[in-house]
């Protein structure tokens, strides 16, 4: 019975532990595929059209992949980001497998550095949400169908839910006891 009580208590731990990893920090890869940072074909094709159904929190990473010899990520200023000036970036990134980590809530602006393709609408803004707009469900909240996809981190209501099933499964331990 002891050893019982064991597997199970093994078992549910490990199942928390695992329940806990969901919430860890997300590496996003920008537009959910690997060529997404180029000119888009369409305004549909946008990653602003992307990103606006995604949702970032602090401590998530960006990732974006190109050909380091054509093309660049610069995160700029909301100004340098509406007149698409490339020529004093915040960050210039040309490695080709760029990583920008969201530090803070609040917008990131980032365009082309390859010329001319931001005024082609090569550019994007995330805005990461405040650690308290996690647990409410409000938040500027795209229609639910638009929301799948391989990129999209956890919603709140994934987020609570993960939390009431922590809580229950630690109350289902308790009882063994
Ligand atoms: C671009 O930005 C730089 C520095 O931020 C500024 O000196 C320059 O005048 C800007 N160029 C244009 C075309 O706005």
């Amino acid at each position: 019975m002891a050893c019982f009580q064991r597997v199970v208590t093994s078992s549910l731990l490990l199942m928390i532990t695992l329940l806990l990893g969901f919430s860890e920090a997300k590496e996003i890869l920008i537009g959910g595929k690997t060529d997404a940072w180029k000119i888009p074909s369409s305004e549909s094709d946008s990653l602003n059209n992307w990103a606006e159904s995604a949702r970032f929190r602090i401590g998530d990473s960006l990732v974006w992949k190109y050909d380091s010899q054509k093309d660049s990520v610069l995160q700029v200023t909301r100004e340098a980001y509406l007149s698409c000036n490339t020529s004093n970036p915040i960050e210039e990134h040309k490695d080709g497998n760029t990583k920008v980590k969201l530090d803070r809530s609040g917008p990131f602006y980032f365009i082309s550095g390859a010329g001319g393709h931001c005024v082609k609408g090569q550019k994007l803004i995330v805005v990461v949400l405040s650690q308290r707009h996690r647990y409410t469900g409000i938040s500027p909240a795209p229609s639910p169908e638009e929301f799948e996809g391989p990129a999209v981190a956890p919603t709140s209501a994934a987020t609570s839910l993960k939390g009431s099933l922590v809580v229950s499964l630690g109350l289902m331990l308790w009882g063994l006891f």
